[in-house]
């Protein structure tokens, strides 16, 4: 039998399906899906994409690195700003990348980060007050890159002293849905000031990294003998002469630590706390979960006793997955079922479309935390639910973030409930999955 094209969606001349796509990105893939099954073929901006929709597909993909590297020009775009950090690196740099930074996320490193989670998150409600308003998304994306700072490169650094909030927010002014379009339209001399205020800020990050690196040696070399005691966070790893890194590969890691590690825990909370406020029943039940069992303040402990903070957290990430779909490029020819796949091409590993299928989820549209804790959830296959990927690729953060989307959620929520000052909550699909505005709520004490 030979293999066939797989089937898809008809596409204009030149622009492909591209134009379907950009409307709804989301709702696309599920009317494709939906329509042509197990592979599906269409065209976006120049790339011929091939979507998978079985999570047996999908497993294979995610599990054999060598068949199918990253998707070489997606990629680009964010290599030019983190450079060949482990989220961009190939082949042997990144496995040595990967060997060196394990380390920091192994559990007993999770265990002291904790303390980070908890007294950032205590941090942020201590401005609060009942009957204010805050905007959640960028409450929580400060929070969450203050941990990680904190807990990745050291205590000492002062974020707002060194401008590195609002750099990390001209960052990421591109990338929001607004600017989306400019942003991949415009050539990169264009005078746009969105454009030029975010190169700027990169160069400010560099200096700041550059800068922070050099501070930590100079205080590590005046106190060599408590060194170990001391220092055991992930830019200590870095800096350790065995993983021999120049500096510029340390510069890429930090980079790249600022960039995947705060937005997308950010994200599952800001839904989170939207999905709880239009959840009564919901929030009433973690509300007794956590009264009884956290004692004083939250703790680690408590984290991995959570059952139903833990099954809200997992629920948002199943409705909306800040990964909302993975890329890979097949190295060579392959075969899928009956389909023929170039090499070259783009393959699709939708989140957001498993995560949502009637063929896995018993009422799929449904924030239903209790389908974690029942026996429901022994019964699907192992990728219908990937929010962290899967595979030696595995976001290397993902303990971290389940630890840290608890502690920061049962932090604030023994003492706060939020009202949400807005109806629907409209999102959308770029690199993440971002709301499209501010999440602007009322904050109300327990
Ligand atoms: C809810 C929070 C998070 C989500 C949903 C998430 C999701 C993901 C996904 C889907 C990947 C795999 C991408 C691929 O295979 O192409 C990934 C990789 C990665 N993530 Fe996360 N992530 C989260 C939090 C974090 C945190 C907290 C950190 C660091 C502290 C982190 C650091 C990374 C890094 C460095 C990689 C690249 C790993 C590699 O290629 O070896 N992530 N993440």
């Amino acid at each position: 039998m030979t293999a066939k094209t797989p089937p898809g969606p008809r596409g204009l001349p030149v622009l492909g399906n591209t134009h379907q796509w950009a409307r709804d990105p989301c709702s696309f893939r599920e009317r494709c899906a939906e329509r042509f099954g197990r592979v599906v073929n269409y065209e976006i901006i120049g790339w011929d994409a091939y979507m998978l929709t079985d999570p047996a597909d999908v497993k294979r993909v995610l599990e054999d690195r060598e068949t199918f590297p990253k998707h070489r020009e997606s990629d680009d775009q964010l290599r030019e700003v983190v450079g060949d950090g482990l989220i961009t690196s190939e082949g042997d740099l990144w496995e040595r990348q990967r060997e060196a930074i394990q380390p920091a996320f192994y559990l007993d490193r999770i265990r002291r980060y904790a303390d980070v989670m908890v007294s950032r998150a205590e941090a942020l409600t201590d401005g609060w007050r009942d009957g204010g308003t805050v905007d959640l998304q960028s409450e929580m994306m400060r929070t969450t890159l203050e941990i990680l700072v904190e807990a990745m490169f050291g205590s000492d650094i002062d974020l707002e002293a060194r401008g590195i909030y609002d750099a990390v927010e001209a960052m990421q002014e591109p990338l929001k849905p607004r600017n989306q379009p400019v942003t991949f339209l415009a050539p990169d001399w264009a005078p746009v000031p969105f454009l030029r205020r975010a190169d700027a800020a990169l160069d400010h990050l560099e200096t700041q990294i550059y800068d922070i690196l050099d501070d930590r040696r100079g205080a590590d070399a005046d106190r060599e003998e408590c060194r170990e005691a001391d220092r055991d966070d992930l830019l200590a790893m870095l800096i350790d002469a065995d993983a021999e890194m120049d500096d510029e590969q340390i510069r890429d890691e930090m980079l790249t630590f600022l960039f995947a590690g705060h937005e997308t825990t950010a994200l599952s909370l800001t839904y989170v706390w939207d999905l709880l406020s239009r959840n009564p029943a919901v929030e009433a039940r973690l509300h007794e979960e956590l009264d009884a069992k956290i004692d004083g303040r939250p703790t680690v402990e408590d984290a991995f006793a959570f059952e139903y903070v833990e099954a809200v957290v997992k629920e948002a990430m199943r409705l909306y997955p800040p990964a909302h779909e993975i890329r890979r490029e097949p190295a060579e020819d392959v075969t899928i079922g009956e389909y023929e796949i170039p090499e070259g091409s783009l393959l699709v590993l939708p989140t957001w479309v498993l995560h949502r299928d009637e063929r896995f989820w018993d009422d799929p549209e449904a924030f239903r935390p209790e389908r974690w804790l029942d026996s429901e959830a022994d019964d699907r296959p192992e990728y219908a639910y990937f929010p962290f990927g899967g595979g030696p690729r595995r976001c290397v953060g993902q303990s971290f973030a389940m630890v840290e989307a608890q502690l920061v959620l049962a932090t604030i929520a023994r003492e706060w409930t939020v009202d949400r000052n807005y109806d629907d909550l409209e999102i959308s699909a770029s690199v993440t999955l971002r709301p499209k505005g501010d999440v602007t709520v009322t904050t109300r004490r327990r």
